[in-house]
């Protein structure tokens, strides 16, 4: 009998039988849209963020097209803790891994969202300090090292699950980010969330977004957060998961390469489905076979010892 590659992961104490994890937000916060989403073959899933009271999240549109992705300024809706950690079981129960994505308006409030995200079962937590378009939350926290230090502490405080913190592009320097998380007990980081981006509509000279500034997903995205992922597997030694820009297998394997231990996928979904996972684990397995590999940790960080060292 033939086996192909063992395309299971199993990093900062969990484990997980292929390397795609469906990304936080995309499909909302749906438990049965999660379930569904599993059976499409990811190794888990990221829930939407949610916090302690919940938020209404911006107007319309909220998610546009623009060339080479998407822009979105979602705003985090979201209905609390409380509902979010039945669905977080829910989808648990249903024997899908999930991870819970959490934020706050300070550490105290990501510490109660977190330890709710572990009541309802979740194999880990991670931290949103990186939404680009929510005032005091995300990306202000997530910009400054001693704030995103002082967040992963408090979660880690709390919870016994392993503590994924998910950090934003739209800094000057990100390792500096990756450090303080990780000098504050951080288990893995996530790298990256949206690039901060804005559209208007020439036609009639407003901003298009209803929430004006937003989010920046898809290809376009993508060299930027594989650029991230190499810089934090060179300045930390914690695992990373890679997210921003997969389109197929052969964007997952550029991030495995540079040093991630796992990728999510968000936007693909948008275009091709839920098939995306099942195409890229696929794909995967057949880059490993055809390379003589049997595992698809063998590529993890492989490009990042080719690099040569650059001062
Ligand atoms: C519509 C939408 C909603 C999102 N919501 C969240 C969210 O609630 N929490 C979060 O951490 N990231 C959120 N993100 C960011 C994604 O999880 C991911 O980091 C980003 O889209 C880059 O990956 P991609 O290019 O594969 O989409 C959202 C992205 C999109 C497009």
């Amino acid at each position: 009998m033939h086996l192909g590659p063992d395309l299971s992961v199993e990093f900062a104490g969990i484990k997980l039988p292929n390397p795609t994890i469906l990304a936080s937000g995309i499909l909302g916060v749906s438990a049965e849209i999660m379930i569904r989403a599993s059976r499409a073959g990811e190794g888990a899933v990221v829930s939407k963020s949610f916090n302690v009271k919940g938020r209404e999240g911006y107007r319309n549109p909220s998610f546009i097209q623009v060339p080479g992705g998407y822009l979105n300024a979602l705003g985090i809706p979201n209905p609390g803790m409380e509902e979010m950690r039945d669905e977080v079981e829910t989808v648990s129960k249903a024997g899908v891994p999930v991870i819970a994505s959490v934020f706050g308006f300070d550490a105290p409030e990501f510490a109660a969202a977190a330890e709710m995200g572990q009541k309802g079962g979740a194999i880990a937590v991670e931290l949103n300090v990186s939404c680009p378009h929510v005032k005091e939350v995300g990306v202000e926290i997530g910009q400054r090292p001693q704030a995103v230090a002082e967040v992963t502490r408090a979660v880690k405080d709390r919870v016994r699950i392993p503590v994924f913190v998910k950090l934003s592009p739209n800094v000057t320097d990100i390792t500096e980010v990756a450090k303080a998380a990780v000098s504050a007990g951080a288990d893995a980081i996530t790298a990256v969330n949206t690039a901060l981006g804005m559209a208007v509509d020439v036609d009639s000279g407003y901003p298009i977004l209803g929430g004006v500034l937003g989010g920046l997903s898809g290809p376009a995205l993508h060299p930027i957060a594989v650029r991230a992922v190499y810089q934090i597997s060179r300045a930390v030694n914690v695992p990373i998961v890679g997210v921003g820009g997969i389109q197929d297998w052969r964007g997952a394997v550029e991030m495995l390469m540079v040093g991630a231990s796992a990728v999510q996928i968000g936007s693909a979904v948008t275009t091709q489905g839920l098939d995306v996972f099942r195409d890229v684990t696929a794909g995967i397995a057949k880059f490993l076979e055809l390379k003589g590999l049997s595992s698809v940790r063998d590529i993890v960080g492989t490009a990042t010892k080719h690099a040569p060292t650059i001062s």
